[in-house]
């Protein structure tokens, strides 16, 4: 896909209001320029935001599904932000217009479960807050716990006291003058079968939940998880540089060390979606037909992996001279 392509696939949308949703995080509401339904989406779902400077930068929605007339986006200032956090927080206003994609879902409920226990830590309650709205409209059975340092750092407060969400959902403080915190092995000791867990936010809590599970033998497929980020960034050492081969068209293109395989293919005019660019969301996943993989993402897991029949461009690389992929 070119990159023309890329941006002929996005929708334009107002920035209606934005507002202070608490300490470092600001909300914006995005309706449709002509004030038509916007594209249908489901909790977990996120939109790629294309920012000023070529940057796409990937948020989730938290406003409710049924609420086709607008998408709410919630951003935290992240002090290590690679500058998409930081466009929103200073150059977008009330009234400016932005490109977005339509939304993509790569969190979703899982609709056999009986019940849906949902944990969020700081800004990772922007997909969970989504999930418990379309819960109770659904009339899904769910609890919500939320995690933050200090509660001027809770967003999204006013909605979570909603109707049949206040009663579901409970806040931890881990500062201030009762500080409480969230017990993830109770929480998930005390789930009754068929419970789906979702988690998101910090890697600390992202790897407790994966980790209290995988100790109290939860199946895999009933682990939902989202990072925002990885943990200690793309790891960079030991870069070489290798061969990737288009299978498609045959094309060869060269990745030097220190340079992404998603740089060299956009430097060789070939576009391939991005969104996180950290090996977290999974948006440019491409398949491997031959060749060895140096896996450096969060999202596939260990099976996947071994598998060594798929890849993410964005930030890993290849223990082989050459990777023959699927594009
Ligand atoms: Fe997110 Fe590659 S762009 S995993």
């Amino acid at each position: 896909m070119s990159l023309a392509a890329a941006m002929t696939d996005t929708l334009a949308v107002r920035v209606a209001r934005r507002w202070p949703e608490a300490q470092g995080i600001e909300a914006f509401e995005l309706v449709h320029i002509e004030g038509a339904a916007l594209p249908a989406f489901s909790a977990g779902a996120h939109v790629d935001v294309h920012l000023p400077g070529a940057m796409v930068r990937p948020y989730s929605i938290c406003s409710a599904p049924h609420e086709r007339w607008r998408y709410l986006i919630c951003v935290l200032r992240e002090p290590a932000s690679r500058g998409g956090s930081s466009a929103l927080h200073d150059a977008v206003a009330e009234g400016d217009v932005l490109r977005i994609g339509r939304p993509r879902n790569l969190f979703a409920l899982a609709p056999g479960a009986r019940h849906h226990l949902l944990l969020a830590g700081g800004i990772g309650i922007t997909p969970i807050l989504c999930m418990a709205q379309q819960l109770v409209q659904a009339g899904g059975s769910f609890a919500l716990h939320y995690a933050v340092q200090q509660r001027d750092r809770a967003a999204l407060l006013g909605l979570l006291a909603g109707p049949g969400l206040a009663e579901r959902s409970q806040v931890y403080c881990s500062a201030g003058d009762a500080p409480s915190r969230m017990d993830i092995g109770a929480l998930l000791a005390q789930a009754e079968p068929g419970t789906h867990v979702y988690a998101c936010g910090p890697a600390r809590l992202v790897q407790a939940v994966q980790s209290a599970a995988a100790g109290q033998g939860w199946a895999p497929e009933r682990v939902h998880v989202e990072l925002f980020a990885a943990p200690q960034g793309v790891r960079a050492d030991g870069d070489a540089a290798f061969e990737l081969v288009l299978a498609r068209s045959g094309r060869v293109v060269d990745v030097p060390a220190g340079c992404s395989a998603t740089e060299a293919l956009a430097a060789a005019g070939v576009a391939v979606p991005t969104s996180c660019g950290q090996g977290v969301c999974g948006t440019c996943l491409m398949g491997v037909f031959s060749g060895v993989p140096d896996h450096r993402d969060m999202y596939l897991s260990a099976e996947e992996r071994e598998r060594n029949d798929q890849f993410l461009p964005c930030c890993s690389r290849a223990l082989t001279e050459r990777l023959v992929v699927d594009w």
